[in-house]
């Protein structure tokens, strides 16, 4: 599908964003070993979501909307055949962590884009837990029982330390998991409200070995990551006040929202809450006279991950010269997004340079309408989007449709707003 975006002077109303990918992504796993049946309103329809889902119903878990019917610790069967994971590297790698600790093999395969990812991130660290784990194409499983260990993350990846933390469940003793970066801690939140033994210090997190499980009863916050695109665009549009409804503001997640805020953009956080044991608040953002440059390191890329993108889109229109820099991961996610974001900017007429792991971004420069392609990433087509609304002229978005793995509906948010 080509996307056709025209120009627009500024974004009004309050919507509501998909509910949290990586948040909807545990409850599924983890309420699937729970003890009884769990219930997750406002789980993400995107299609990463709905892997995931296909996977635990062939591991022979009931799910039905909102309702997971729990089978325990132990009450997961081997699948008929592959799992697909489709586009989610999320679906993947924590189930490689789940599925390693089960009695029985399981071989996890992906579309084109997942079968490039690395996985030897997780293969290694299982293998370290006494797991069977080949890869390509990965198989897992089936070599239990399983030993904890101390892991120190080389890469900064809230998937590999879940999936660490999943294995960890069933394994003997005690594991940690060790970062450089704190990155999203959705799963030892989920698994602490669920009654497993986690323990947090700093940097590091700690399960011990579970018995069970206990279900859970919660409403998924709304995604901040799919929040970011909406406070960038009304952020750069004169006129412009967006309502977000409902989002996750857990702290692991919001840098992308402190950084814009250091750039002079306006976002308020109206009726904080806690949903599921995680922060909550309803996002106001108005117009933005917005200063640069802009900086990012390492530790900054880790912890905006996947608001890069369009935080390189907000940077074409700074004056000055931006870095941004420590995002080598970016190389491996759905696309190559340092290449993919650069391309499409480029074609709009950004100054935009490609670095080894980064941007060189100066600005600020008027963008203009140009044909230009997701290279079939939903984050990349949401963040080219953002840029065509400040353009001059119509832009056109090859392989829009992508935008279903995390955001069904972006489109129809955008018409609204405009
Ligand atoms: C996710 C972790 C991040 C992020 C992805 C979702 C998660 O990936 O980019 O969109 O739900 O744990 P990495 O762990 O590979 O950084």
């Amino acid at each position: 599908m080509i996307a056709t975006i025209r120009p627009t002077r500024k974004l009004e109303g309050s919507i509501t964003v998909p509910g949290d990918k990586s948040i909807s992504h545990r409850a599924l796993i983890v309420g699937s070993i729970a003890t009884g049946e769990s219930t997750a309103r406002g789980l993400s329809e995107g299609a990463d979501v709905q892997s995931t889902a296909a996977c635990m119903r062939a591991l022979g878990v009931d799910i039905e909307g909102s309702k997971i019917r729990g089978v325990g610790m132990d009450g997961l069967r081997a699948a008929g055949g592959p799992l697909d994971c489709g586009n989610s590297g999320t679906t993947m790698r924590l189930l490689a962590g789940l599925l390693a600790a089960q009695p029985f093999e399981s071989k996890l395969v992906g579309d084109e884009s997942l079968s490039r990812r690395p996985m030897d991130r997780v293969a290694g660290p299982l293998r370290d837990m006494g797991a069977a784990v080949a890869w390509p194409p990965l198989k897992v499983g089936g070599k239990t029982p399983l030993r904890g260990i101390d892991y120190e993350a080389p890469v900064p990846s809230a998937q590999v330390k879940s999936a660490i933390l999943l294995a960890g469940l069933y394994a003997e003793g005690t594991t940690s998991v060790s970062e450089t970066v704190k990155t999203r801690d959705h799963t030892e939140v989920m698994l602490a409200a669920m009654g497993a033994n986690v323990t947090v210090d700093g940097l590091r997190v700690e399960v011990d070995r579970a018995e069970s499980l206990q279900p859970f009863d919660i409403d998924v916050p709304r995604d901040f990551s799919s929040a970011a695109f909406w406070l960038a665009a009304a952020g750069l549009m004169d006129g412009s006040r967006v309502r977000l409804l409902g989002v996750g503001v857990n702290q692991t997640r919001t840098a992308f929202a402190d950084t814009l805020t250091s750039l002079g953009f306006v976002i308020t956080r109206n009726r904080p809450r806690l949903e599921a044991g995680e922060p909550v608040a309803d996002l106001e953002v108005g117009p933005a006279r917005p200063v640069g440059p802009l900086h990012v390191n390492g530790n900054g890329a880790a912890r905006m991950i996947d608001e890069l993108p369009v935080l390189a889109v907000v940077a074409t229109q700074l004056t000055g010269t931006s870095v941004i820099a420590g995002a080598g991961e970016l190389r491996v996610k759905e696309s190559d997004r340092l290449a993919a974001t650069a391309e499409g900017l480029s074609a709009m007429g950004a100054d935009i340079e490609v670095q080894e792991d980064g941007w060189v971004i100066t600005g600020p420069r008027r963008l203009e309408g140009a044909r230009v392609d997701s290279a079939g990433d939903h984050r990349i087509a949401m963040a080219l989007a953002v840029a065509a609304l400040i353009a001059d002229g119509k832009t056109e978005i090859e392989g829009a449709e992508c935008v279903d793995i995390s955001y069904p509906g972006f489109f129809d948010h955008l018409e609204y707003l405009a």
